[in-house]
C-alpha cells in the first residue's frame, strides 16, 4: 500500500511504523522480520508475532500514510541534531524540523561567544532554540522563544523541559505587536543574538507545495506574505532597533533563492544602522541557507543626519 507514496520509502516506513506500534525500534523489526522469514522457510515459529489490536492500530497508521500524512505526525516526533522532538500534541501540530535547519544550529553556537541573550522568533517544535540552549550548556545564557501559535508553544515548552532545558517561551506576534513584553524579560536589554526560521515562502507558492506540506503543516509556519520576504523585513526592522544589540548577530534561515533579496533587507539602513552580512551558509545540499549579519552603526551616515 505504501508504495503509492509519492516519495515514501515503503520498506523502511512500514517497519518505523510497526517498530512505533510494537514499541521497538526500526532495525529490531528489520531483523526478527528477516528471522521470521527463514523460520517460516524451515517450518518454525515465527518471531514477529502482533495481537489484534496492535494490528489495527498498524493499519490505521498505513492507511493515514497512504493518504500522504507526512510519518513525523503518525509517529508524533522527529528527530533533529541528535535529539527527538515531539511535532504534534492533542489537536495541534507544529512544523516538522528539516535536516536543513540543523545548519542554522552550528552557525548559532559558531558565533555564541560571550552572548548573555538568545531570542528565538517562531519556535515551532521548540528544536533550534532547545538544542542551541542543550549544546551551550551554560547557566549564565538566557534563552528566550516566541511563536504566534498557542499549540506551538506549548509543544516547544514540553520539547524543552524532556531535554532537561530552561529556555522562557512567550506567546507573541512579531508582525503585529510590540516587542516590549520580548525585551522585558530579556531585563530590559537588547539581545546579543536573534534567530529565526521565519515562513519565508510567497503565499502564492503555498499553494503549490507538495501534499504532504501544504495539506498538513501549518500554514502559519509557511506562509511569508506575497512575496516571502514579509519576515525578513519585520526582523530587519526591529533588530535594526531595539530587539538587538550593537554588535549582535542576527542570524536566519532563509529560501535558497532568497539570499540577495534578505541581503538587500538587511544591508539598507535605518537612521545610519544596519545589518551587514557577514556569511551566507549553505545546507547539507549545497544551497543557500543560513545569513548571519552583524548590527553596525554606519558613523558617517549618522554624522551627516545631526550636521
Ligand atoms: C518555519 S516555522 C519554524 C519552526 C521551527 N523554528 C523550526 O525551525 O522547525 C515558523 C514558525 O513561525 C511561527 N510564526 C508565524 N507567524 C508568526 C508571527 N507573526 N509571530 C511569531 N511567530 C510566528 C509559526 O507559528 C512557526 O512555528
Amino acid at each position: 500500500m505504501l508504495e503509492s507514496v509519492p516519495e515514501g520509502d515503503p520498506q523502511g516506513e512500514a517497519e518505523m511504523l510497526l517498530a512505533e506500534v510494537l514499541n521497538t525500534t526500526k532495525s529490531d523489526i528489520s531483523n526478527k522480520a528477516y528471522q521470521s522469514f527463514k523460520r517460516h522457510q524451515d517450518n518454525d515459529n515465527d518471531l514477529l508475532t502482533i495481537s489484534n489490536q496492535e494490528w489495527n492500530i498498524y493499519k490505521d497508521m498505513i492507511l493515514r500514510r497512504t493518504k500522504q500524512e507526512p510519518i513525523q505526525y503518525i509517529i508524533g516526533k522527529t528527530w533533529f541534531y541528535g535529539r527527538q522532538f515531539s511535532v504534534i500534541d492533542s489537536n495541534y501540530r507544529v512544523l516538522i524540523p528539516r535536516w536543513d535547519t540543523e545548519t542554522l544550529v552550528l552557525t548559532a553556537l559558531q558565533n555564541i561567544g560571550n552572548s548573555k541573550s538568545v531570542l528565538e522568533v517562531g519556535v515551532g517544535s521548540g528544536c533550534l532554540i532547545t538544542t542551541i540552549c542543550a549544546e551551550v550548556n551554560r547557566m549564565d545564557v538566557r534563552f528566550i522563544g516566541t511563536d504566534i501559535d498557542a499549540g506551538a508553544i506549548a509543544i516547544a515548552q514540553k520539547n524543552s523541559y524532556a531535554h532537561n532545558t530552561n529556555v522562557n517561551f512567550i506567546l507573541h506576534d512579531i508582525l503585529n505587536q510590540s516587542i516590549d513584553q520580548i525585551i522585558k524579560i530579556n531585563h530590559c536589554e537588547p539581545f546579543d543574538i536573534v534567530i529565526s526560521n521565519p515562513p519565508y515562502i510567497s503565499t502564492k507558492e503555498v499553494e503549490s507545495l507538495e501534499v504532504q506540506v501544504r495539506d498538513f503543516e501549518p500554514k502559519t509556519a509557511l506562509d511569508g506574505g506575497s512575496d516571502g520576504l514579509l519576515f525578513y523585513k519585520k526582523l530587519s526592522m526591529l533588530c535594526k532597533g531595539e530587539l538587538l544589540k550593537t554588535g549582535g548577530k542576527i542570524i536566519v534561515e532563509i529560501g535558497y533563492t532568497q539570499a540577495q533579496q534578505v541581503t538587500v533587507i538587511f544591508q539598507e539602513e535605518i537612521d545610519g544602522v544596519l545589518l551587514q552580512v557577514d556569511s551566507v551558509e549553505k545546507d547539507m545540499s549545497g544551497n543557500d541557507r543560513i545569513i548571519t549579519a552583524t548590527k553596525v552603526v554606519n558613523t558617517k551616515s549618522v554624522i551627516k543626519q545631526f550636521a
